[in-house]
């Protein structure tokens, strides 16, 4: 009986173990289209989304993956308040809408103005009375009159014909507005009253970011993880704004945390995601619980030690492509979270029938993860950990420990926390934009050879072939020594 269980025991495949077989294409990358789902009611204009780590995603991580068309995963290692106050910083940092106006009254001195002006370094006022924009005055009407007329009164040089605007004006229309009438700023009102301002220059910054992930009134999404039994911390971010919310556990199978997925469903307005599992059972009992989104993956991570610790895991290509199957009977999404090491493996991920793919080393190193850049031998570096590391399991909220189950109690020693991550470092990247763009540059690569012209043709279409360890090793460079390090396929060695 026992040596049946390795007798029949399946094959587990990862990405290396696979390549797509290229087949005739009338698609040019450059025409590819990367749009996906990340969770029922979400899509991304690139399938990625950064790891809920406390080395990779916070709020500067997630503005950058949202800019792009992605989404950031705010982990929680860190207060409720904390981790609410990220949330929002992502959400208002996508308002085109200025909301702490400053303005000034009728009475005011063109001096006060002048001061006000160079003290906030704008160029320009609303002159409001009660709430109501009564004029505006600007850099440009000041300059002439500061030397001689400085304790004459604003409303006696203001512009009193002011074009304001609505709250439900589209940036487009805001822009032909301002172009129209030769204005740099439009005041917002709501009810005669205003409540913000809507600057040219930041309608124009907007227009860089053709392709952000942008929530129905523009502002980007963001996504933030959850402990599985922490309902507190789920209705707190469902009210910052989060438009998905993620129950963050290594093992989202455990039959508690199936059961709580359902409490924390019926009490947010966001998407629910859970993860990670890692098997067709999972996905069915989870699927039950109405969950928005599956995260697969359980111990591919390059900093995890799980299936070395516990001696438990899928290999990754195996467990993304069952999970993956069973989703699809309820149409609803999969992320493939960790393991992935180069552009291919995401084409690999997708082709498996991922929807999108997490990433945590591929953007641990960039500019926009927390933490500073170190310098170790003359190279810079990022520091990077896994959440069940010890330094993330004793370090900030501790929220390493739930996600593996385990307790830190008073002043409970390091010892007895069985960890199940390491801590190191990766290369510093520079920006996370240069890093997205060689990743979906191999995507579209990948899916031009594979003749997909959308995701859904490249979950429908590619075609695999099995390789061999030497099949792999023929894949990568050999027989010579690069001296040139391709943004694509770094050969920093860190030991
Ligand atoms: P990559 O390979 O992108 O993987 O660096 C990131 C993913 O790994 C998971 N993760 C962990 N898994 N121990 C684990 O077994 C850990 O300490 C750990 N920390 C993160 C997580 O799913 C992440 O997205």
């Amino acid at each position: 009986m026992y040596f049946k269980k390795l007798e029949n025991a399946p094959e587990g495949y990862t990405y290396d173990d696979f390549l797509m077989i290229p087949s005739a294409s009338s698609v040019e990358p450059k025409d590819v289209k990367t749009k996906s789902r990340v969770s029922n009611n979400h899509d991304l204009n690139i399938p990625i989304i950064s790891s809920a780590m406390d080395t990779v995603t916070e709020s500067a991580m997630a503005i950058a993956l949202a800019q792009e068309g992605g989404i950031g995963l705010i982990h929680r290692n860190m207060t409720i308040e904390e981790q609410v106050e990220e949330v929002k910083n992502v959400k208002t940092s996508s308002d085109l809408t200025i909301r702490d106006v400053i303005t000034i009254s009728p009475d005011s001195t063109i001096k006060d103005a002048n001061d006000i002006m160079n003290y906030e370094e704008v160029s320009g006022l609303p002159v409001v009375e009660d709430d109501t924009v009564i004029g505006i005055i600007s850099k440009r009407d000041i300059i002439p009159i500061i030397n001689s007329d400085y304790n004459k009164k604003v409303k006696d040089f203001m512009t009193e014909e002011v074009l304001t605007i609505p709250e439900s004006t589209s940036p487009d229309d805001a822009l032909d507005i301002a172009y129209e009438n030769k204005v740099e700023r439009l005041p917002v009102v709501r009810d005669g009253k205003i409540m913000g301002i809507v600057t040219v220059r930041d309608i124009l910054e907007r227009k860089k970011f053709p392709n952000a992930s942008r929530d129905k009134k523009g502002k980007f999404l963001v996504a933030a993880a959850t402990g599985p039994f922490d309902l507190e911390r789920a209705m707190a971010l469902d009210d910052a704004g989060a438009d998905i919310i993620a129950i963050d556990v290594a093992h989202a199978h455990n039959l508690n945390v199936v059961n709580s997925s359902k409490t924390i469903k019926d009490n947010i307005d966001a998407d629910l995601i859970a993860g990670n599992i890692a098997t067709s059972e999972a996905a069915e009992d989870l699927l039950a619980k109405e969950i928005d989104g599956l995260k697969v993956g359980i111990g591919p991570g390059s900093i995890c030690t799980t299936r070395i610790i516990a001696g438990v895991g899928v290999p990754q290509l195996t467990a993304v492509s069952q999970v993956a199957d069973v989703a699809a009977q309820y149409d609803v999404p999969v992320i493939a979270d960790g393991g992935l090491r180069f552009s291919g493996d995401i084409a690999k991920a997708i082709a498996v029938g991922a929807d999108s793919v997490m990433l945590g080393s591929l953007l641990a190193g960039t500019h926009e993860a927390p933490g500073d850049v170190v310098i170790m031998n003359g190279r810079k570096f990022k520091q990077y950990r896994g959440m069940g590391s010890l330094g993330a399991m004793t370090g900030g909220f501790g929220a390493g420990t739930d996600r593996y189950f385990q307790e830190v109690k008073g002043s409970m020693k390091h010892s007895k926390l069985v960890p199940e991550g390491v801590e190191g470092v990766v290369p510093y990247k520079g920006p996370v934009s240069e890093v997205l763009f060689q990743l979906i540059g191999g995507l579209k690569s990948s899916m031009g050879y594979c003749g997909a012209e959308t995701i859904k043709d490249m979950k429908e279409k590619s075609k695999f072939i099995k390789i061999t360890a030497s099949g792999m090793a023929e894949s990568h460079p050999h027989d010579l020594t690069i001296t040139n390090e391709s943004p694509n396929y770094p050969t920093t060695r860190l030991m």
